[in-house]
This record gives C-alpha cells, sequence and structure tokens, in this order.
C-alpha cells in the first residue's frame, strides 16, 4: 500500500486535551511534523485537509473545573480559546480547529456508537466499581487516591502512582478514598459497554503487522507487543456526568469513554469544515482514494493504531489510517516535561518571550524533533541554534545576496551571462534539492529533510565565498551579474522549499524578492526570478539571541516550577526525575563516609566553605558550596557521604577533590546527608 497514489489527504492531529495550555513537547511531537507535511502537500498542490480540534471531555478537566469552581464546558472554553491562539501563532496552519463539545460531535459520535450497537459490537458486562455514598457517583480512577501498593507512596491515584510511574487499577490500592468526599468508597455493579478487541485480534495481526511493515519501527513495534500481549475487550462508556450521553434508554448518567468520542472528532471537524467552506466531508473519509493520516505523540499509539481503526471497520462505512508517524517524547533540560510540576515550556509564554520568533522555535523543535527516541530541548541549544544556523547560515546568506543586489545593480535582479564550472555545479545541487527533500518528507524523516534545506543555505553561502563578487566586481561586472543572478536563484528556492519548515520567513522572503509566493514546481531551477525583477530593501530574517535573554529562561523555569506548583496543589516542590541510568552507572560512584576535620570561609566568595575531610583513605580538601547555610564552627566534627571518585576540579583557585553530597527542598533549605549513627570513616555506602 506504502507506494499506492492516491486522490486526497486527510491529515489528522491529535485533538489536545482542553484543561490546559500546550507546550514545546506537543509542538515537537505532533503539530510541527504534521504541519510540515501538510504544507508540503499543499504545495505539491495536493487535495489535502488538515483537521484538529479541542478534546473536551474526561476526567481531567472536569477535575479542573471542581479545583477552580467552574463548569468543565467553562474550563473547556478558556484552554480551547488559548491553544487555538497558540496554534495561530505558530503557523499550525489546520483547516479547521474544532471541539467535541459542538452539535456535530455529538451527533457524530452518538451516531457511531448506536451503528455499533446496532450491529451488536458491543459486550455488555457488569462490573463492579468504586462508589462516593455520601455524592452518590460512581468513582472515575483518577478520583480515587490510596496508598500505592508498589512504593507506598500516599497519594497515589487509581490509575497510575505519580511517585513511582506504575500503573495501577483502582482495586490495588491500599486505603482507597474517594477526592470527591475524602469517604471510603464502597463497590457497586455498574453495567458498561465494551468494545471486544480480543475479536479484532487476528484481523489486526494481518492488517498491522504483515500489511503495514512500512510503519515507523517505534509505531510497530508498539502495536507488536500490544498484540502479541493479547487483546482484551475495553469499556467504551464511563459513569460520569460530563461527556457525551450513551444513547440508549437505560443508559442514564453513563457518557461515551473520552477515547471513544475523541477520535470520531476528527471525522466531525471534517463535517464542520466542510459545512462552513461548501464541501462535501464523506470523500475525505469514505473513498479509498483517500489516505488518511494520523500525526500523534507516542502515548497515543494504541488508540490510533487499534482501538480506532477497530472502530472504524466495524462501522463499515470509513476509510482506515494508512499511516499513523507517531513521535517520542521531548524532554526538557534533561527532565521529563510535566504539565502537573510545570516543567514545561508554554507556547504562549515564549510568545510573550521570543515574540516573532515563531520560526526560531520550529527550526529547533524539529530539528531535535523525537523522530525515534525521546529526545531534550534545552535553552542553550535554542540560542546556539538561532545564532550559529538560522542567523550565521540562512539569515546571512539571503541578507549578503539583498546587500550586494541593492549595491552594485539598485535592487534589480541582473541577467546571466556565461556560465563557468561552479555555476553548473551548483545549478546541479539546486535541482537535485527538491528531490531529496521530497524523499525525506515522504518517510516522515523531518529532521532529515530540514537539515537537507539548510545545505541549500550552505551551498548558497559557499557559492559567494569562492566566485567572490566582492572582488570580481572590480575586473569584470558581466561575471558578477551572473553570480548576483544565480544567487537570487538560490534565495527563492530557500523561500519555496523552506516554507513547510519556516513558514513567516518563507513569506518575508517572498516579500523581499517582491514577488508572490511559489509552489514547489517552481523550485529546483535558476529562473524562477526574472531579470529585471526589482526586489526590496533587506531585513534581516533572524536576529541574535544574547546570553541574558537564555539565562532568563532558565531562571524562569527554575522559578516557574517551585511557583506555579505552590500555587496548583501547594505541595512541595519535587524536581522531576533525572534519566533512568543503569546499575553499572551506579556502581561507578564511590561513595563514603568521611568527616569534616576543619572548614573555613573562603575570602572571595560568600557561598563556599573550604573543608578538611578524613576520607577513611585520606585527609583531603574540598570545597563545598554550604557557606551560606552553615558556619565553618558548625559543620567541623560532622559525618558526612562523600564522592570520593569524582575528578579534582579548581574551584576559586583551590584544587576540590570529592562532593559532599546534600539534600536541597524546594525552598532551597541545604541539609547534610549523613549516617543515623557513628560509622568508621571510609565506611562504604552501597
Ligand atoms: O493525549 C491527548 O492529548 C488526547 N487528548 C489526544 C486525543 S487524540 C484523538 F483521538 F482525538
Ligand atoms: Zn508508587
Amino acid at each position: 500500500m506504502a507506494n499506492k497514489t492516491f486522490k486526497r489527504h486527510t491529515i489528522t492531529s491529535a485533538l489536545p486535551y482542553a484543561n490546559g495550555p500546550i507546550h514545546i513537547g506537543h509542538l515537537a511531537g505532533v503539530y510541527i511534523p504534521a504541519d510540515i507535511y501538510v504544507r508540503y502537500l499543499r504545495s505539491k498542490k495536493e487535495d489535502v485537509i488538515f483537521v484538529c480540534g479541542s478534546d473536551e471531555h474526561g476526567v481531567p478537566i472536569t477535575i479542573r473545573a471542581k479545583k477552580e469552581g467552574k463548569t468543565p464546558q467553562e474550563i473547556a472554553n478558556i484552554y480551547n480559546g488559548l491553544i487555538k491562539k497558540s496554534f495561530q501563532e505558530f503557523g499550525i496552519s489546520f483547516d479547521i480547529y474544532s471541539r467535541t463539545s459542538n452539535e456535530t460531535h455529538y451527533k457524530t459520535a452518538s451516531d457511531f456508537f448506536v451503528t455499533l450497537n446496532n450491529k451488536k459490537a458491543f459486550r455488555e458486562i457488569e462490573s463492579e466499581q468504586y462508589y462516593d455514598e455520601e455524592q452518590n457517583e460512581f468513582l472515575a480512577d483518577r478520583y480515587i487516591s490510596g496508598t500505592c501498593p508498589k512504593c507506598g507512596h500516599l497519594d497515589a491515584y487509581g490509575d497510575q502512582c505519580e511517585n513511582c510511574g506504575s500503573t495501577l487499577s483502582p482495586a490495588e490500592l491500599i486505603n482507597p478514598k474517594s477526592m470527591l468526599s475524602g469517604s471510603k468508597p464502597i463497590l457497586k455493579t455498574t453495567k458498561h459497554w465494551y468494545l471486544p478487541l480480543d475479536e479484532y485480534e487476528s484481523w489486526l495481526r494481518q492488517w498491522i503487522l504483515n500489511d503495514h511493515k512500512e510503519w515507523k519501527p517505534n509505531v510497530y513495534g508498539q502495536c507488536k507487543s500490544w498484540i502479541d500481549q493479547g487483546l482484551q475487550p475495553r469499556a467504551v462508556t464511563r459513569d460520569l456526568n460530563w461527556g457525551v450521553p450513551v444513547p440508549l434508554a437505560g443508559a442514564e448518567g453513563k457518557v461515551l469513554y473520552v477515547w471513544f468520542d475523541a477520535p470520531i472528532g476528527y471525522i466531525s471537524a471534517t463535517k464542520d469544515w466542510a459545512k462552513q467552506n461548501n464541501k462535501d466531508w464523506e470523500p475525505y473519509w469514505k473513498d479509498k482514494d483517500t489516505r488518511l493520516l494520523h500525526f500523534i505523540g507516542k502515548d497515543n499509539i494504541v488508540f490510533h493504531c487499534i482501538i480506532f481503526p477497530s472502530m472504524l471497520k466495524e462501522h463499515g462505512e470509513f476509510i482506515l489510517p494508512e499511516n499513523i508517524p507517531a513521535n517520542e517524547f521531548l524532554n526538557l533540560e534533561g527532565n521529563k516535561i510535566s504539565t502537573s510540576r510545570n516543567w514545561a515550556v508554554w507556547l504562549h509564554e515564549f510568545q510573550e518571550d521570543f515574540k516573532g520568533k515563531e520560526d526560531v522555535l520550529r527550526y529547533t523543535l524539529c530539528a531535535n524533533a523525537p523522530e525515534t527516541k525521546d529526545n531534550d530541548f534545552t535553552w542553550k541549544d535554542f540560542q546556539a541554534k538561532n545564532n550559529n544556523e538560522l542567523v550565521a547560515i540562512l539569515g546571512n546568506f539571503v541578507n549578503r545576496v539583498m546587500v550586494l543586489l541593492h549595491k552594485y545593480y539598485g535592487g534589480i535582479v541582473p541577467a546571466k551571462g556565461v556560465l563557468f564550472d561552479i555555476d553548473e555545479e551548483i545549478i546541479q545541487s539546486i535541482g537535485n534539492m527538491p528531490g531529496t527533500i521530497e524523499n525525506s518528507l515522504n518517510a516522515f524523516r523531518f529532521r532529515e529533510a530540514m537539515a537537507n534545506y539548510m545545505e541549500l543555505a550552505r551551498n548558497g553561502n559557499k557559492y559567494l565565498a569562492e566566485s567572490e563578487p566582492w572582488k570580481v566586481i572590480k575586473t569584470n561586472p558581466d561575471r558578477v551579474a551572473t553570480i548576483m543572478n544565480i544567487a537570487t536563484q538560490i534565495v527563492a528556492n530557500l523561500a519555496i522549499l523552506g516554507e513547510p519548515f519556516l513558514p513567516f520567513t518563507s513569506t518575508k522572503i517572498f516579500d523581499m524578492l517582491g514577488i508572490q509566493k511559489l509552489l514547489w514546481e517552481s523550485a529546483g531551477t535558476v529562473n524562477i526570478i526574472k531579470e529585471g525583477n526589482i526586489v526590496q530593501q533587506p531585513e534581516l530574517l533572524f536576529t541574535k539571541i544574547e546570553d541574558e535573554e537564555i539565562e532568563n529562561q532558565i531562571l524562569k523555569l527554575k522559578n516557574t516550577l517551585i511557583e506555579n506548583s505552590k500555587m496548583i496543589d501547594e505541595a512541595p516542590v519535587v524536581a522531576p526525575m533525572k534519566e533512568i541510568i543503569s546499575y553499572d552507572d551506579f556502581t561507578k560512584m564511590d561513595l563514603r563516609i568521611g568527616k569534616i576535620l576543619e572548614a573555613e570561609k573562603l575570602e572571595k566568595s560568600n557561598k563556599l566553605l573550604k573543608l578538611l575531610v578524613d576520607t577513611g583513605l585520606d585527609i583531603r580538601t574540598i570545597v563545598s558550596g554550604v557557606a551560606k547555610h552553615f558556619k565553618p564552627e558548625e559543620v567541623i566534627g560532622k559525618q558526612v557521604t562523600v564522592l570520593v571518585n569524582l575528578a579534582p576540579r579548581k574551584i576559586m583557585g583551590i584544587e576540590s577533590n570529592g562532593m559532599i553530597l546534600l539534600a536541597e527542598d524546594h525552598e532551597g533549605k541545604l541539609v547534610f546527608v549523613t549516617p543515623d549513627q557513628i560509622v568508621n570513616n571510609g565506611s562504604g555506602i552501597s
């Protein structure tokens, strides 16, 4: 199926939950790749529709609403607006951004359920679930808390322990408690409708594992593992008062499970788009010549590769996805992005601090897209990508060309003359570029595609550096006309081929060249801009980001982590867990108990103490940043934990040999990690 040609494309990207703003992880994992792909298809004049919208159901929205004294709809309204605006500001070019709380969606999702029910697709199963007698409500898993059976954490949720990361079921919690009333819930019988995934197993095995071997290895691998573990029936209804009501008599108080209705939201959104644009929605979902693609993050794989296709197949009227190019996760400064801990770069905040640098973020996130494995965003890298690549390579090339055009020709593009070898070479590389980028895009390798694109700018700089128009102008002005004509054509190619990645920059380049936006078919040649065309005054495409701006962001990240966490749940802030390390990594650290024999303040620093420590192995100097917390006399005689095999470091001119371990709480208070009884100095820690 991979090589089939299609008449049209329906591209969906995961509907974000409307219970919080969106952050760079969402953009990198889902929306930037989807947008690049769609822009590319549009530039190729393909018939494409790009749908998205807010996912407004589910328990987290009801929890947020309760916390803030609002209705779930009010919460959804707030975040739908905020998220939609962020997407617009970053150039995510949806054809429609709809909502799962609108009328079209309620009807579409209800009808879908009824069709499946009429086909006897569901199994009705009774089970016992926790019920809050004070509130007269069944409790969603998230509404039950208790002690984690795995790690003993006191506030684990019914579906997950946020301390140890284990997936749980409410029945596993020790001392379960209703989060609505604080009372002890009872078990009560309730009926739900289940999608019998076990019955689709052999079809799924054939359809995914045999027919779609071309899916990305991370996606294919996850599907294989789900299927190999054996699929279980999944409840598609819930006892909840927020969601699409189950459209059956006797099902009062029950709604469709959010993961049943949300993907149907793609269909509803297409209907809304069609209504608004006087089009027919059906071919986009029913014609076998339509290619359906879902862009998602890895946490959504099972829903899009296994559950939604099973629903579509059972329904019978719809096409199935051709591909689901899911990405892994983006981390931030080495730690997992966490909404609850506010460890994130929120798009609306980026906008405030870096207005006009939306393409820089698009560039950095695409360059670091977690395509095959989790990846990291750091502010330093953001700065480096801007300063060393966008400013120094792309911006610099375009600027040089524009400046020279004005300097030598008053902004009028000169005609080409005789071509030299160096011209033929660059013309050939320009000719290859659209195809090279296309190959990467067609394989959903967006990082590679953008790296190829930047190669064109690099080649442009190299062409100028080697052909040296600023020298040749004195001796051979005709030659310079050819060089500048070709350089201008490279700029035009950069505008066309860069549009999917850097849409704002592309528009600026087209404007500077004084031409209308051109499509992909015009790229790859040096005959795009006609001689005599008048270009505008040069305008810098990118500006340098200073160290101070980056330091502010790093500081802001740390501060918001503390402040917002206090505000959100008044719980002490715990820094997110670092990357998992191997046992071998751990055993490389030689940790010992030692005793501080002497301590003195360093004259030039108000933070550092110079300590003399008996490690049992030797007596050595260690410089430690505790001067603000302890006076020298308070630490002398203390037994402490020392990392003894840390490479020596010079601190304020003193060689420090090792590190003393300290615990730091969220308010920055430091305490020594000490043994709870006196032990021999040099005792190992394992
Ligand atoms: O994970 C999420 O953010 C979900 N709201 C994605 C839903 S995708 C689709 F099914 F709507
Ligand atoms: Zn736990």
